[in-house]
């Protein structure tokens, strides 16, 4: 029986790297199921623009919407994919950290109980994707492990909690259905272009920065930022969930100990890259900021927040993460592929690209 794989949030940051690396590695049908961007272009248009693909065969775009316990799908086109889907890859989310736990549940945790109703009813079904973080470990510090999901620690945003929860839920299915699950740690940009897709909250750190309106940030100067690339994490969970697909195991798609970039390193990388990218930057003779602890930081932060309208608590939020210092074990990733270590690219290389990409377009503003 041919392969066909759905793909859930195929218009997120994630999914607009892994539907060109799926096409590319694998002879499948791809059944796209878009939300609302990209949900009024015509197809061939839509293809191009997000995947760099032409129309085929292979490819399929529908409209979809995970809240919905039909997937808001006609019930021909659930019929048939119930007969013709051979996997499934759970990417859709929602990704914003200043919902309310209520409003993150809806998409995160009930949506991903519809798309794994869904995959139940699918006869020839035989791998389920399920795209988690590597922050279901919350408040936890020190080194995590790929087996460990379940803490009371706490979280430091809802995003978190609820993909936690979602992740609960898929544990406990996993006796039913072949459930593997990936688990990113931050997106950054691409390796080779630096190009963003979405301008999430490192981007936005990074903007406040240049600026001048980030005087203090939490954590620790040795703090371990782990960045991963979005096209090295699309190929990574591709050969993964293609090749070496192993149900009931869970990836950690993050970067080493050597790959990490501290956070005080992180910011004197940041501050050389504006001032290479836009030399006028340096007349403004912006400094960098303060480490300090979070509880100290609480002292600074609503002048802050005030000051650059309604985005900055969010991205205040989740750099808190930033006093939560922690570590990733990677056995299972690096027992499928050896090589993964190794060729992850170095942060701070692609760190500069991302840089000039955000500084060159205003964070993306040039784009639109
Ligand atoms: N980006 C990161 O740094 C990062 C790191 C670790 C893990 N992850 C995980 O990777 C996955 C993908 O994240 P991302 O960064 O690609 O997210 P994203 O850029 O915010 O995209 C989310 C995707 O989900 C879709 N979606 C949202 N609500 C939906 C609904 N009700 N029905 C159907 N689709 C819906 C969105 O479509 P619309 O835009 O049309 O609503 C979009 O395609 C998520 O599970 C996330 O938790 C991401």
């Amino acid at each position: 029986m041919k392969s066909s794989i759905l793909i859930t949030g195929a218009t997120g940051v994630m999914g607009r790297e892994l539907v060109p690396a799926l096409y590319a590695r694998s002879s499948a049908d791809l059944v796209l199921l878009v939300h609302k961007s990209g949900a009024d272009e015509n197809h061939s248009t839509f293809l191009r623009k997000y995947y760099g693909l032409s129309p085929c065969r292979r490819l399929r775009v529908i409209q979809g919407d995970v809240t919905r316990s039909d997937l808001g799908l006609a019930l021909s086109d659930r019929r048939e994919l119930q007969k013709s889907l051979t996997h499934i890859l759970h990417t859709a989310a929602d990704t914003r950290f200043s919902q309310g736990i209520e409003q993150a549940r809806i998409v995160n945790l009930n949506g991903t109980r519809h798309v794994a109703e869904f995959a139940s009813a699918c006869r020839s079904l035989r791998q389920f994707g399920h795209v988690s973080t590597a922050y279901v470990s919350g408040k936890r510090k020190g080194q995590i492990r790929e087996s460990e999901l379940v803490h009371d620690l706490g979280f430091l945003n809802t995003y978190e909690q609820s993909k936690y929860e979602a992740e609960c839920f898929v544990r406990s299915i996993a006796n039913f259905l072949p459930v593997s699950v990936f688990r990113p740690s931050i997106i950054l940009g691409n390796s080779r272009t630096g190009a963003v897709n979405k301008m999430a909250a490192p981007h936005q750190t990074m903007r406040l920065m240049y600026d001048g309106v980030a005087q203090v940030l939490p954590g620790t100067p040795e703090y371990p930022i782990n960045f991963i690339p979005n096209d090295y994490a699309a190929t990574t969970i591709c050969q993964l969930f293609l090749t070496q697909f192993r149900p009931g195991c869970t990836y950690h798609i993050t970067a080493s100990e050597e790959k990490t970039i501290a956070l005080s390193d992180f910011i004197h990388e940041v501050f050389d890259a504006f001032a290479t990218t836009d030399p006028k930057w340096t007349l403004r003779n912006i400094v960098e900021p303060v480490i300090a602890p979070e509880k100290k930081v609480g002292q600074f932060s609503n002048p802050t927040e005030s000051r650059d309208g309604s985005k900055v608590p969010g991205v205040l939020k989740s750099i808190r993460q930033l006093d939560y210092p922690k570590m990733f074990d990677r056995c299972n990733v690096t027992n499928a592929i050896p090589e993964y270590d190794y060729e992850l690219p170095d942060p701070r290389e692609y760190l500069k690209k991302v840089v000039r990409f955000c500084v060159a377009t205003q964070w993306g503003r040039l784009l639109a």
